[in-house]
């Protein structure tokens, strides 16, 4: 069993189904903890580099990625890179990342490598967010290890919790093997129309399981969401305005009072408004 380190919230954002809104939600969640000046880093865990590139960083430009200090020819620490957030840092990827299973899966506590590179990190950062691949092979289980936390969007739709029974299992497998820490933030809905709300709605096997772990924040659709990889940057940084960058600072509200940062006598609802005022003054 891994010893916990002292370190601030990690969090794998996982699915095995493709097309959830992983990668939207590790980018823009990242942002607005930025934003509220929490000290935040993404690690792109996916060979696909969509966080990377989300985030407005140029693969071609880098000498260094994830795949290198996977495989020990560097640490963590030194491919640390800004981005357009002060208070927002990037461990990026690119598809080099896919040789990872290859090279490493077979070594003995291959699981641990990425666990590791993020505890020798020490209290840098108050939120580490790790973007996972759509699958359950070796970087999604590394990243899983490597948590404190999941969160696991979903697009919205009736059946929706129907097949997480799978992810459960490798969830408690890790919970057992490696990782006793590690905790079910929740259920994330994404993509929902205006007919839809947490909670209701959904149906099917494996439902029972996640009920009470829905987070009360729904993600919109939002056009400007569906176009974002062409912004290249956190939609808060194009539109604050917009539904779904409000969404996404209500998520970091609902997530900081569920880590304990914020006082629970403080509805998430009102730190936005506040929020709000800050930026219009
Ligand atoms: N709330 C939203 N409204 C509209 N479009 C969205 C929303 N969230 C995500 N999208 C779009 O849906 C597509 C899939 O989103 P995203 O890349 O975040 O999913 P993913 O789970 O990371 O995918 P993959 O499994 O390939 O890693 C992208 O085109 C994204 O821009
Ligand atoms: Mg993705």
């Amino acid at each position: 069993m891994l010893k916990t380190v002292l370190m601030g919230h990690i969090i794998c954002i996982t699915s095995q189904k493709g097309g959830t809104g992983k990668t939207t939600t590790s980018v823009n969640l990242a942002a607005s903890l930025a934003l509220l000046e929490k000290r935040t880093l993404v690690v792109d865990c996916d060979p696909q580099g969509n966080a990377t590139t989300g985030l407005g960083i140029n693969k071609k430009s880098l000498s260094n990625d994830l795949y290198q200090a996977m495989l020990g020819k560097v640490s963590a620490k030194d491919i640390i890179i800004d981005t357009g957030l002060e208070f927002l840092k990037i461990i990026p990827s690119r598809f080099n990342l896919i040789r990872a299973e290859t090279r490493l899966a077979l070594k003995p506590d291959s699981q641990k490598i990425l666990r590791s590179l993020i505890e020798n990190l020490g209290d840098a950062f108050e939120y580490i967010i790790l973007d996972s691949p759509p699958s359950l092979g070796f970087l999604s289980k590394s990243a899983i290890v490597a948590a404190e936390w999941l969160i696991i969007p979903l697009q919205y739709q009736i059946y929706a919790l129907e097949g997480l029974g799978q992810l459960l299992y490798v969830v408690q497998g890790i919970q057992k093997k490696w990782n006793a820490d590690l905790k079910i933030a929740g259920i994330l809905f994404t993509m929902c129309d205006n007919n839809s709300s947490a909670g209701t709605g959904f149906a099917g096997n494996g439902s029972d399981s996640f009920k009470n772990k829905i987070f009360s924040t729904t993600i919109p659709w939002d056009k400007l969401l569906r176009f974002s990889s062409d912004l290249v940057k956190p939609l808060a940084l194009h539109d604050i305005m917009s539904k779904g960058a409000k969404a996404y600072l209500d998520l970091a509200f609902e997530v900081m009072n569920l880590f304990g940062n914020e006082k629970a006598n403080h509805g998430h609802q009102d730190h936005r408004s506040k929020f709000f005022n800050i930026q219009d003054r």
